[in-house]
């Protein structure tokens, strides 16, 4: 096969073979400005072995990559699955068509999803946490991760090659030609993972503790770990993904408020404008997110460990402005934990966004320092200095919040 695109080597005996896509903006409601890769690895073991796949429509691009480390790609004698969501198994179907691997392996409950998905069970092998298979000269160990982030996840291991393909797990939505994270800026890298981590994992964070906890226990000697999306962790860079994803889901709050809102006749905006106000004057610091400027995505990476959530909206045909709706039934489902909650709006005769925005707030098990703060149409001046005291209010809670921590 004829290659214009080229394999990157990750180890000695391992390579990345995966595809960029450069124009994805959206992944599942997931906003991603920055595209993201579908990494798949071929490790040149004496049975050759592919270590997931890419999306279906990727599947030439990785065979390209694939066949300019080894020339044809029906070399390869062993594909693993770690991970059936189709940005990963897509290609599947096919490669198994093609390529006529001799084994293709996936968690118990991996071949059942991808069973579900495609109709291959009888094609696949079933593998759990303490199995391993040879491939020669290499070992492949096995372990589950359930729900972290779907029933079927699942990390394998190399021990010849020290290199851990954690599918999902410590991945970011971020294309670039540099496969490496120290090969790239920081700031971009820590800011994609947290994104990824807010949209991706953050319900399943009491799951991505208990991993932490049980990871030492593993006794597995890692020199690289190789996600399914975004750049490689090695060297000096191998403990950060590990502190960040402790902090994260541990979710500590800090002295800090989100506040979001949708506007109709600028009134309600008014209204976040003095609570930020009151939040700021109060001690707290105060990130005023409206969500004609913001994403879904980019509100809840903001909500990583932070200590309030506010939120505005008018009242519109009984019911809340329609972004509002759409970012709070976002949100619940990610199950922000450790936060304090306050409503807000403008009403014309009805008023009922306030309540319905408290439901919200209830539902994620946020304290309610409010009944909520009602304004008939437009603000007067009493009514934004009750907004100011509410900021300050808030504030006094996050602060009572922190000291009692302390
Ligand atoms: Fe990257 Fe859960 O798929």
């Amino acid at each position: 096969m004829e290659s214009h695109l080229k394999a990157v080597k990750v180890t000695d005996r391992v390579w990345w073979v995966g595809a960029i896509d450069w124009g994805l903006k959206e992944f599942h409601g997931y906003k991603t400005a920055r595209g993201t890769t579908y990494n798949a690895y071929l490790v040149l073991a004496d049975k050759i072995t592919l270590i997931d796949t890419v999306k279906a429509p990727f599947k030439e691009e990785m065979y390209q990559r694939i066949a300019s480390v080894i020339g044809d790609p029906a070399k390869v004698e062993v594909v693993i699955s770690n991970h059936a969501e189709m940005d990963h198994s897509g290609a599947l179907p096919e490669v198994i068509r093609d390529l006529a691997p001799e084994k293709t392996y996936a968690s118990l409950m991996g071949v059942k999803a991808l069973d579900a998905h495609f109709r291959i069970g009888g094609k696949l092998t079933g593998v759990k946490t303490g199995d391993s298979i040879s491939l020669g000269n290499m070992t492949v160990a096995f372990v589950e991760t359930k729900m972290l982030h779907w029933p079927d996840s699942m990390f394998s291991y190399i021990p010849e090659e020290k290199i851990l393909f954690s599918q999902d797990g410590f991945g970011m939505h971020l294309a670039t030609d540099r496969i490496f994270a120290d090969e790239n800026d920081w700031a971009v890298v820590e800011q994609e993972m947290r994104k990824y981590y807010a949209n991706i994992l953050l319900p399943y964070s009491p799951q991505v503790l208990k991993l932490l906890e049980d990871y030492p226990k593993l006794g597995l000697d890692v020199k690289v770990i190789a996600s399914d999306h975004g750049p490689i962790w090695r060297g000096d860079m191998l403990a950060k993904p590990f502190a960040l994803y402790k902090t994260w889901a541990e979710q500590t709050p800090e002295k800090r408020a989100v506040v979001i809102y949708s506007t109709m006749w600028h009134s309600t905006e008014k209204m976040a404008a003095a609570i930020a106000d009151g939040i700021r004057e109060g001690g707290a610091v105060v990130e005023v997110l409206p969500l004609d400027a913001h994403s879904r995505s980019d509100v809840v990476t903001r909500l990583i460990c932070a200590g309030a959530l506010v939120v505005g909206s008018p009242t519109l045909n009984n019911g809340l402005y329609p972004k509002v709706a759409d970012v709070l039934t976002y949100i619940r489902g990610l199950r922000p934990r450790n936060l304090l909650g306050a409503a807000f709006g403008s009403f014309g005769w009805s008023g009922e966004a306030v309540a319905q925005i408290n439901g919200y707030l209830t539902d994620m098990k946020a304290e309610l320092v409010t009944d909520g703060l009602k304004v008939k149409y437009v603000p007067t001046d009493d009514d934004l200095k009750q907004c100011f005291e509410l900021g300050l209010q808030i504030a006094r809670a996050l602060g009572e919040r922190a000291a009692a921590k302390a």
